[in-house]
């Protein structure tokens, strides 16, 4: 057994998200957890809403509310979707905790005893109109490297490159949209990643070649641009006050840590508020995931543009404060969901958000569709035709219907028990050594974390279910051989059991139906070797059963017509 722990890139508090950011980080950390939990493993899964900069400033103004208050509800708001979508969070935290904001300070504190930190003067962007200077998304204007003409003062959103709100051209306060601006001199604290490119340099040599390629490439691209040294604070009024103990000056004229400075810190920050929220009784010892925690494994989920943040400016940050933190073992990244083959987006309300997928249909159909496309080795694209084509022919055609035929015939001709029948024979010897096959490549892909050929292998699981019900058509066999039937049923219903266990990092609901259909005992295991599998024998004749309702209603023409007219078949027309 080993100790995992497991982050998905936090998102951000300003708004519902789509699908897009659903498949790039939370959904597949969750089937990772979940399948290595089954498997026996101590598994630590931390997430949070990244509550500070400007979106979240921004957000609060546009909807009227105090940041704090603002914060507070959406944060609430987040967490009963994901809930919806069975996010099996151990925690799912705040970046405006008072945890976070402590071990923040503590390592701005370290990295500063350390020569890491320095003060610096910088000309920054001030708007008359609005009478305050404009960090990072409160400049807007045209991307100097691709020509977006709404890129905002920290990161182009179309081209991911990371920019300082100066290159902007054409820029304009994104408060008032004035274009009257003009530079003015302020201090900052700087982090001098510049001093450190050799240590991290060092540290991805040693562990990139492990990650996907898409993760290591941008790790490595970003670095062959040399490290710059960043400004790491902020003139907002929500954020990580800079300690006043340290720099008195700034504190007092009310300067902020960055936003991404503070953010992948809650994932230690996180886990804190995990401890802390410990039961009496219970012991939650969030230092022995960070600190020294060399028998733990971490890995990391992101969407792309995420990756520089992760790979190169927080380790940055780790390794200038001189302290053990863990870092980080494997980072797996997302490509683009696209909503057919346009972009999802949250700021123009593009795609389909994830308030109103579970509005429209239960968790298990969008886990499913989302991990069998994720963005991994490329773009995926989100299409109403191909989400209806994998519901019905896979979730419904195969897995539901198998469920269905098998439980609803053999309790009509053999009754309310699984039916004991003949001795297994050669086809089943076969199915067995089959489905021992699958399991394996199933588990070899999980473990890899290739989301999309451990779907298939799932697929192939359930259809290899399918294939044998047809060859042996107990429908026919049980008017001349009923106890050939009462095997054929009683094998498939081995299947069943076995497909509830091993589906259920997928489909947590749905799972659950089937495993509720036969009354064993609940202490049995919650994972299956293949030589198990094989057997065949995981459910033995007689043990009660009942006839789950239908596990996935099939999405029909007319359900398709309405999401068509609804959400628009193609990005321009939404
Ligand atoms: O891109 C985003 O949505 C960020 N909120 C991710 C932050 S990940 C981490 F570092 F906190
Ligand atoms: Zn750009």
């Amino acid at each position: 057994m080993a100790r995992h722990l497991i982050t998905s890139a936090l998102p951000y508090i300003n708004g519902i998200k789509h699908l897009g950011n659903m498949v790039g980080s939370m959904l597949p950390a969750d089937v990772y957890s979940r399948y290595l939990r089954q498997r026996g493993h101590d598994v630590l899964y931390i997430c949070a809403t990244d509550e500070h900069g400007t979106p979240a400033e921004l957000a609060a103004k546009e909807a009227g509310l105090p940041v704090a208050d603002f914060c507070a509800a959406a944060h609430d708001q987040q967490k009963a979707i994901y809930d919806g979508f069975e996010l099996s969070f151990d925690h799912f935290g705040r970046s405006s905790s008072p945890q976070n904001r402590e071990i923040t300070q503590e390592i701005a504190r370290e990295l500063h005893a350390n020569g890491f930190i320095e003060e610096r003067s910088v000309r920054q962007v001030y708007s008359n109109a609005d009478e305050r200077f404009l960090p990072d998304r409160y400049i807007v204007g045209t991307c100097p490297h691709c020509g977006y003409d709404k890129a905002r003062g920290d990161q182009c959103e179309n081209c991911t490159r990371v920019l300082d709100p100066t290159d902007l051209i054409d820029a304009r306060s994104a408060i008032s949209g004035s274009a009257d601006l003009e530079v003015r001199e302020t201090k900052h604290l700087f982090l001098l990643q510049a001093k450190l490119t050799g240590e991290v340099e060092a540290w991805i040599a040693a562990h990139g070649d492990e990650w996907p390629v898409l993760a290591s490439s941008i790790a490595r691209k970003w670095l062959t641009e040399g490290l710059q040294d960043r400004a790491i604070t902020r003139d907002l009024e929500w954020g990580v006050p800079v300690p006043a103990d340290v720099w008195p000056e700034l504190a007092a004229e009310g300067k902020v840590f960055y936003v991404w400075f503070d953010a992948p810190i809650e994932y230690i920050g996180a886990t804190k508020e995990w401890s802390d929220a410990a039961q009496p009784g219970e012991t939650r010892d969030w230092k022995s995931w960070w600190y020294q925690a060399d028998g733990v494994r971490y890995t990391e989920f992101m969407a792309k543009d995420n990756v520089p943040f992760h790979t190169v400016m927080f380790p940055a940050t780790i390794l200038g404060s001189r302290q053990p933190w863990k870092m980080v073992d494997y980072v797996k990244a997302f490509n683009w969901l696209t909503y057919y083959g346009g972009k999802f987006s949250t700021s123009q309300k593009r795609g389909i958000f994830t308030d109103t997928a579970l509005e429209l249909l239960p968790a298990d159909y969008w886990r499913y569709f989302l991990m069998a496309n994720a963005p991994e080795s490329d773009d995926s694209s989100f299409s109403w035709e191909l989400f209806a084509a994998n519901v019905n022919k896979d979730l419904a055609g195969v897995l539901g219907n198998f469920v269905n035929r098998v439980l609803t015939f053999s309790r009509k001709r053999f009754g309310d028990e699984v039916p004991a029948g003949a001795e297994a024979g050669e086809a089943e010897a076969r199915l067995g050594a089959q489905i021992a096959e699958l399991l394996a490549e199933y588990e070899g892909q999980l473990d890899a974390l290739n989301f999309r050929k451990a779907v298939q292998a799932l697929r192939a699981l359930w259809s290899a279910g399918n294939a044998y019900l047809d060859e042996k058509a107990p429908w026919t066999q049980v008017k001349t051989d009923p106890e050939a039937a009462a095997l054929t049923l009683r094998t498939a219903m081995n299947l069943i059991h076995l497909y509830a266990v091993l589906s259920e990092p997928f489909i947590p609901a749905a799972s659950r139906a089937m495993r509720g259909a036969f009354a064993l005992p609940a202490d049995e295991s919650t994972w299956y070797t293949p030589e198990q599998a094989a057997s065949l024998s995981l459910v033995t004749a007689g043990t009660p059963f009942t006839v789950p309702p239908v596990l996935f209603a099939k999405i029909t023409d007319e359900d398709l017509e309405g999401y068509r007219t609804r959400f628009g078949g193609d990005p321009d027309a939404v």
